[in-house]
């Protein structure tokens, strides 16, 4: 077994456009195994698509092969503007070669890549069913849930020096029918009254916005739980911004974005926004903030209802909405519980700081 290293990656038709086919099938085996279905929007294209902004993130990947056979991969990310010392690692070993050294050889690998690039902080995500069994658990530093500590994964993470920082509920909703969905978004409307007006587009981010967008972007970075990993505020700016809304182009996937509009100061006060994928039944949620000044009016149902409306309207292919939400963030869980989510598994954002 040896690991190849590849500092950057072609997109499709070019010699290396494999190594994202590998990753994005190794991972959609390890949803499916762990919690049953496949709701990821992630395809090939959208997983190289995310490294063409190397200016703001750059990506290394490592992949383990033996001849022709394939092992894993583990794609490192490095933020460029922000976050210095942190890197993101996804590692994934084919389950098939999994307990025989690959995962590890692939880890050392990725570390001495994010060590050369002055990273000292390393971050990953892991999924797991909804209840733990066995009888040892690993609790996460903020928020409830637990995990199986002897969950192979798990284990492996836990051995290499990462702690348990947060859990994610996954969550999944099927959308109500065209009408039924307007109907809530008008009856939230009303609620809110004339304060606030909904704006939505997909696609680029209108002019108008995108100062504010950027602002509320910024502000999320560090506003979610994140049970105290080292999380520094993005520095995004409309540039940036700007250079996301072609990178989704490039990824093939479109981005819905409802926003509320404060109508006494003009500015856009809160936004939610959903991936699509074409033809993929499942929608992503991505992100949701409302700024502090102006939560408890109503505006996290008014922004949900209304973006599910016109989830509906748009594209007549979305059936479902996924979402993940920190176990502790009881604001969110309420308006997605009310919404109709339910959940159906965990995800465990593990750190490890050298
Ligand atoms: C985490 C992961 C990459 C490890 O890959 P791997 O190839 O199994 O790793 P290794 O073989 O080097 O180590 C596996 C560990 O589990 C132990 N193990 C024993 N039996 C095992 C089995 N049947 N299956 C898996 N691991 C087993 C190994 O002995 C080793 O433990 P150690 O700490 O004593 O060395 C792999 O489990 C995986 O792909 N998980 C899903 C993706 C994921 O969540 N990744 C982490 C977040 S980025």
């Amino acid at each position: 077994m040896k690991i190849l290293r590849f500092d950057a990656t072609g997109g499709p038709g070019t010699a290396d456009f494999w190594i994202h086919e590998l990753d994005v099938a190794l991972w959609r085996d390890e949803v499916v195994a762990t919690l049953g279905e496949d709701y990821s929007t992630q395809t090939a294209q959208s997983r190289w698509g995310e490294t063409t902004m190397p200016e703001d993130m750059r990506f290394v990947h490592c992949v383990a092969v033996d001849g022709d056979d394939r092992l894993g991969v583990c794609t490192v990310e490095l933020p460029q503007r922000d976050n210095l010392s942190l890197a993101y690692l996804s590692l994934v070993v084919r389950r098939g070669a999994r307990g025989t050294g690959v995962g590890s050889a692939l880890l050392d690998a990725a570390l001495e890549c994010c060590r050369s690039n002055g990273r000292s902080i390393f971050q990953g995500w892991t999924f797991a069913p909804l209840e733990a069994k066995g009888p040892r658990r690993v609790r996460p530093d903020e928020g409830p849930g637990e995990l199986d500590a002897d969950d192979p994964t798990t284990a492996f993470l836990l051995a290499r020096g990462f702690e348990l920082r947060l859990l994610e509920r996954l969550s999944r909703v099927t959308l109500p029918a065209p009408e039924v969905a307007a109907r809530q978004a008008e009856e939230a409307k009303d609620v809110v009254g004339d304060d606030y007006a909904v704006v939505q587009w997909a696609g680029p981010i209108p002019d108008d916005c995108i100062d504010d967008i950027a602002r509320l972007v910024r502000a999320m970075s560090t506003d979610i739980p994140n049970g105290g990993a080292a999380v520094e505020e993005t520095n995004i700016d409309a540039a940036r911004m700007r250079r996301s809304d072609a990178r989704y182009q490039t990824m093939g996937l479109d981005r819905l974005f409802t926003a509320v509009r404060h109508v006494g100061t003009g500015r856009i006060v809160g936004f939610s926004s959903q991936i699509v994928a074409p033809g993929m039944p499942t929608a992503q949620q991505a992100a949701t903030i409302i700024l502090g000044e102006h939560r408890g009016h109503g505006l996290g149902w008014l922004l949900k209802t209304a973006a599910h409306a016109e989830l509906r309207r748009r594209y007549p292919h979305v059936e479902r909405v996924a979402t993940e939400n920190a176990t502790g963030n009881a604001p969110m869980l309420a308006i997605n519980e009310r919404i109709g989510f339910e959940p159906f598994g965990l995800s465990g954002w593990f750190e490890r700081r050298d």
